[in-house]
Order: C-alpha cells, then sequence, then structure tokens
C-alpha cells in the first residue's frame, strides 16, 4: 500500500496571493481607497453571490458572461438558481434599488472584492480575478463622467504608473443605438462573405459585437462599417461634447475611439477604457460607462447611473514592472531567546512592547527545537526587525535585557544593556526616534 497522500492544487484560474506579494495589493488598495475618499466616494459591500436572473437582467443574455462564462449552480438546500457574481455593478444597482438608497438624493458608492468568469486563463485572465469598482447613482450631467475618469487618473498618479491611456466613446441611446444597427446589420449582410462564423451567429441577436472581432480577416470590412457616432442625436452629442471639454479644462487626454462598445448590455452614452500596452493582450486596466436604464429595469424609480472597475491582477502587474518593491518588515522588534526563564520572560515583555503599539515577532520552536542563539539571530536579521531583544540566562540572572539594533550604521555601538522594567520606554524612544528612517520614513505611522 502506498501511503502517498494526494496534493491538493487551486482551482485552474485561481490565484493565491501570497504575502511576498501582499504588500503592493495593500499598497494598491490603500491609494485606491484614499482616492476614492477624496472625492466623496463611500464603501458599499454586496454578497458574492447573487441570483442567476439578476446577471442575465443586467448584463444582457447574449452576451460572452452570460451565455458561457457565469459560475452558475442550483443551490441544493432549496433549488435556488445563483451565480458566483461575474462582476460588481448588478449587485450594487440591486442593492440600491432594494434599500431604496437613492431617495434622499444621489450616492458616490465604491467597493472592492472577488469576480468569477469561467474564461480561458492566460495572462491577465483569471477565473476568480479582484476588482476595484465605483458607481455613482442619481446623476445626470457629463461632469460625474469627467469626476470618475479624473479620479482614475489621480490614482495612476499616485501609484507612480504613467503608461495608461484613456480611450473614450458615446454610444448614444437605445432608438440612436436602434437606427446604428439597422444599418450596420444591413451593412453586414451587404458583406455576408467576410463574416466567420461567430459574427454570423451574432448578426441579428448583437451586431455591435462583431465590431470587436479580433480576427484580422474581418478588420477590413468593420473599419468601414457604419460608425455610432454619426447617429448620434443632439441630447447625446451635448452630453459627450460637455465631458470632452472638461476633461480638455482639466489636462486629460484621451483618444475617441468610436468602436469602443464594451462587453456587457446595460451602457448607454459615455463608455471608456484605460489601457496600457506593458500588459500583452489583456491591457484594459479599468473600464465602465454610463448606464442610465438599468436602474429602471430593476424596478426603480428612473435615475441615472455611471461606474467602472479596475483590475486589480493588471494593476498589480503593471506596478510590479514600474521596479522591486521594498522588502516587507514583518515587525519592529524581534526577541530572541534561550532557556525557560528566559522564554516566560521573553513573553511578557513583548506583550509589553505591543501595548505600546510596536510589532513584535517572538521567537517560537520549530519540530526542530527553538535553535540555538546563532540560529535565532539569523531569524531576527531575516525579520526587517529593526532591534533585537535578546533575554539568556544571563540577562535572567541580573533582570536585564539586551537589545541588539539590526539596521545601525556599520560599526556603531549596537548593543545595550537594559533593566527589564526600563525595556519597553528604552525600545519605543529607540524604534520611534530610530535614526536610520529619513524623514519621510512612514515605517511607523501605526504607533500612537
Ligand atoms: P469589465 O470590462 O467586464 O467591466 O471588467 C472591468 C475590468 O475588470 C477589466 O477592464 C479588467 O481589468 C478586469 N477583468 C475583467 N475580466 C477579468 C478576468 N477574467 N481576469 C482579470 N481581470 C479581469 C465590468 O465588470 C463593469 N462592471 C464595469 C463597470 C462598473 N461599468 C460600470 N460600472
Amino acid at each position: 500500500m502506498s501511503d502517498k497522500k494526494e496534493k491538493f492544487s487551486a482551482i485552474k484560474g485561481m490565484n493565491d496571493i501570497l504575502p511576498a506579494d501582499a504588500p503592493l495589493w495593500e499598497l494598491f488598495e490603500n491609494t485606491a481607497e484614499s482616492v476614492l475618499k477624496s472625492y466623496g466616494y463611500q464603501k458599499i459591500v454586496t454578497p458574492i453571490i447573487e441570483e442567476t436572473g439578476l446577471f442575465a437582467r443586467a448584463i444582457g443574455a447574449v452576451t460572452d458572461i452570460v451565455e458561457k462564462e457565469m459560475y452558475s449552480f442550483e443551490d441544493s438546500m432549496n433549488g435556488d438558481q445563483l451565480t458566483l457574481r461575474p462582476e460588481g455593478t448588478a449587485g450594487v444597482v440591486r442593492a440600491v434599488v432594494e434599500h431604496n438608497m437613492a431617495y434622499d438624493g444621489p450616492k458616490r458608492l465604491w467597493y472592492k472584492g472577488p469576480m468569477f468568469r469561467h474564461e480561458r486563463p492566460q495572462r491577465g485572465r483569471y477565473r476568480q480575478f479582484f476588482q476595484f469598482g465605483a458607481e455613482a447613482i442619481g446623476f445626470a450631467g457629463p461632469d460625474i463622467d469627467a469626476e470618475l475618469i479624473m479620479l482614475c487618473r489621480r490614482l495612476w498618479d499616485d501609484l507612480g504608473l504613467d503608461n495608461i491611456r484613456l480611450e473614450l466613446n458615446s454610444i448614444g441611446n437605445a432608438e440612436e443605438r436602434q437606427r446604428h444597427r439597422a444599418d450596420l446589420i444591413a451593412y453586414f449582410e451587404a458583406n455576408e462573405a467576410v463574416l466567420d462564423a461567430e459574427a454570423k451567429r451574432r448578426l441579428h441577436a448583437n451586431p455591435l459585437r462583431i465590431l470587436d472581432t479580433k480576427n484580422p480577416a474581418m478588420q477590413d470590412m468593420v473599419n468601414k462599417a457604419p460608425q455610432l457616432l454619426s447617429y448620434l442625436g443632439g441630447e447625446s452629442l451635448a452630453h459627450f461634447e460637455g465631458l470632452k471639454k472638461i476633461l480638455d479644462a482639466n489636462n486629460v487626454q484621451y483618444t475617441v475611439n468610436p468602436r469602443l462598445v464594451r462587453g456587457l448590455d446595460y451602457y448607454n452614452r459615455t463608455v471608456f477604457e484605460w489601457v496600457t500596452d506593458e500588459l500583452g493582450a489583456q491591457g484594459t486596466v479599468c473600464a465602465g460607462g454610463r448606464y442610465d436604464p438599468l436602474i429602471e429595469t430593476f424596478g426603480g424609480k428612473p435615475t441615472p447611473g455611471i461606474g467602472f472597475a479596475m483590475g486589480i491582477e493588471r494593476l498589480i502587474e503593471l506596478m510590479k514592472g514600474q521596479g522591486e518593491p521594498a522588502a516587507p518588515s514583518q515587525c519592529d522588534v524581534y526577541m530572541v531567546h534561550q532557556g525557560e526563564e528566559a522564554q516566560m520572560k521573553a513573553f511578557i515583555l513583548a506583550e509589553r512592547i505591543r501595548d505600546a503599539g510596536l510589532d513584535v515577532v517572538l521567537h517560537c520552536a520549530t519540530p526542530q527545537g527553538a535553535g540555538s542563539f546563532k540560529s535565532q539571530m539569523k531569524k531576527a536579521d531575516g525579520s526587517g526587525a529593526a532591534f533585537a531583544v535578546i533575554i539568556g540566562e544571563d540577562e535572567v540572572k541580573n533582570d536585564v535585557v539586551a537589545v541588539k539594533s539590526l539596521r545601525g550604521a556599520e560599526g556603531a555601538a549596537q548593543q545595550a544593556s537594559v533593566a527589564f522594567d526600563e525595556a519597553v520606554d528604552y525600545i519605543v524612544d529607540q524604534v520611534i526616534g530610530g535614526g536610520d528612517c529619513g524623514p519621510d520614513c512612514d515605517e511607523h505611522h501605526h504607533h500612537h
């Protein structure tokens, strides 16, 4: 009989975020949250699972997402038809209507979390991925469109990302798209010989999506197709011009891409994508647009809406390309000890130092034992701590601890012997006054 145990791996297309990457994720999320906050956006959290019908209604039945990418299942307990959310807008809009959130005026909302799409995994495209999104509910004019776009620009600036460009389009309202659609279908029918199977299938259901084709054999034909932009009426045009005017006045660079149509059906008027060339085929790091008719389709009072979502994995990869992030430090203080009495004192002192607001890692035994002083000091060095606190037999006998600087200047006096009861004050002084941190050092911002 073999005693080899089965090993599990994560579901294909679903990633672990390991501690080495966690500081970068934290940096992204903290920066994004503070930018959203600086524009007055408030956090909303909705469930990861919703009724399947919600997504079909919001995103559209003839879309890639609803047709073939949703993780849908029947709840075996009660037969409910459920889906792991493929995106965040549907759930937020459901919550806004369910809680009548827009009754006392418009709302600016943001959210973050995992989304699920059964796509073919590749670089930048996963089956579980994280989005950071914003939705502004109840605002009608192009000013909010500009605000959302400028908020993204501020985030790229704050993250030091200078390789993301903005593509913009307006897809008008339902009647304008209807007139365009009729002409588009006629045009595609006249060019039927060039259409591939996918395009033929979509011809009557969703002809706009044919414009999005990646098939090189269709590019020329698609380039000459009637453009939705030239079907826009006065109000849609005025909205689009109004948006461009605010962006111009604020020095926001963009290109109008008349073929930008987006893969979800709820959009009208403004659509936009932030794109980079540094990530290969999956270069869209943020995408969104206006969805004025959506709330009414959910039984709410007619209420305009607009939002965007960013793919966090893609932005993390861009951030990695900007240079190595500093190695994360686990703690301020690493406690080294030898002998049972020393261990007891180390526990007590570690708690006191934490009470004072510092981060402390106390050396603990592994299956090989507690380890020698030397091996414990190696761990202390590797922890990134500024100080090691050492308690051995001598220290116990004399009721002192040794405090050793791990990052002090070369050759400086680096070790002090301090009375046990004065150790906390001494260490706090050393860490906060710490000489090796410049004026920009914010490593210890959490200390009170
Ligand atoms: P979306 O274009 O489907 O829009 O997704 C937004 C962003 O999520 C994409 O630009 C990309 O960065 C990221 N993303 C999408 N799918 C994947 C994937 N399989 N793997 C990794 N990243 C991915 C929406 O989701 C809309 N809810 C955006 C929105 C909000 N529109 C209005 N409000």
